[in-house]
């Protein structure tokens, strides 16, 4: 397997104000929902991330193009990450978010979600939801004339996958021809993750325990994917398989928000698939671990690898930031504020 820890950084041939993938994308995504990876095609997938890298390269660029934009976040669920990265994120090109705890009242119970969508678009530029749900994200979107976005259902997790295979560009140069290998649960994470990683050329690897394998929709969309860019959707149930010789090892909790009531019948069968020393060692010298967060630190990583050298999750964590504010310029139309981009 070819090393790729010494690749050299790629830097983009053109300028991001240039580059033909954004600009494309600029021009069909401003008005339009992001509810899936599926929604977006290759080009697109390379255009937020590309976006994102000079974003955060150049943040004042972006400052005031979302100037005066309202954006609501309803959340089913808790969250750190997703929730301040889109606040700071929104707050730091012009805009303003106010933040709806629907923990203990689900979306559609009070009204329908259709009649909250047509209530939000007369006041609001941009609707984030996380729910448990996915057809509650679908529906929104589909009542909505505003944007929604995907910030996690039960189905899948787009902005993080986004935000990892960024990270993966910073760390190795590209995506393209990557070993990528992910062990733990085949949910949503995992669903966004494989659509991504197929969309951006990486060879992506599942391993699951049997009975926990990503939703078989996915596995179709991503391997139609995968063989129109030339890489591969491999899914096993081996561990040690899985992740010979991998350039990044990514995990996530065994035990998804919603799924607690699982946590004594999951804890046995996914002991096998626990990220730890021994596992990682089987994985390419120069590998990276990655992981989502929120980490269940000795259940399915150990704290010597997820505070190890080779443990990037904070950098993930941080590009969350920078491609949601990427996601967030292009579904509000807001590069046609930024100077840059109107020479
Ligand atoms: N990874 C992630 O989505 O974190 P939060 O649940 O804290 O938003
Ligand atoms: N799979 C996890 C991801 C949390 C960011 C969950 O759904 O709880």
């Amino acid at each position: 397997m070819a090393s790729r820890a010494t690749m050299e950084r790629k830097e983009s041939p053109q300028p991001v104000q240039k580059d033909p993938d954004v600009l494309a994308a600029a021009a069909r995504m401003a008005g339009e929902d992001l509810c899936s990876i599926a929604d977006l095609s290759s080009g697109e997938v390379r255009a937020i991330v590309k976006l994102g890298h000079d974003v955060k390269r150049n943040p004042r660029e972006y400052r005031h193009a979302l100037d005066a934009k309202q954006m609501v976040l309803m959340f089913e669920k808790a969250s750190l990450r997703t929730r301040l990265a889109f606040e700071t994120g929104i707050n730091t090109m012009g805009g303003n978010a106010i933040f709806v705890d629907q923990t203990s009242t689900p979306l559609g119970e009070r009204e329908t979600i259709a009649d909250v969508a047509r209530n939000l678009e007369r006041w609001v530029d941009v609707i984030v939801l996380r729910t448990y749900a996915h057809d509650t994200i679908t529906e929104m979107a589909a009542n909505s004339r505003v944007p929604i976005i995907n910030a996690l259902s039960d189905f899948e997790h787009p902005c993080q996958a986004l935000a990892d295979f960024m990270t993966l560009e910073e760390h190795f140069g590209t995506a393209t021809g990557l070993n990528f290998t992910y062990v733990g649960d085949g949910n949503n994470v995992c669903h966004s993750l494989m659509l991504t990683g197929a969309q951006l050329s990486a060879n992506v690897t599942v391993a699951t325990p049997r009975g926990y394998s990503p939703d078989i929709e996915i596995v179709t969309k991503a391997r139609e994917i995968a063989e129109a860019n030339g890489c591969e959707i491999r899914l096993l149930q081996d561990p040690q398989a899985a992740v010979e010789g991998a350039d990044a090892v990514y995990t996530d909790v065994c035990v998804s928000m919603g799924m607690e009531h699982e946590s004594t019948k999951r804890a046995p069968i996914f002991r096998p698939f626990q990220v730890n020393e021994a596992l990682m060692s089987k994985a390419a010298p120069h590998a990276v671990f990655m992981h989502c967060l929120p980490a269940r630190r000795g259940e399915e990583v150990t704290d010597a690898v997820i505070d190890s050298p080779q443990s990037i999750v904070f950098d993930q964590a941080e590009n969350r930031l920078h491609a949601q504010k990427a996601l967030l310029l292009l579904l509000l139309g807001g590069l046609a504020n930024v100077e840059s981009f109107q020479r």
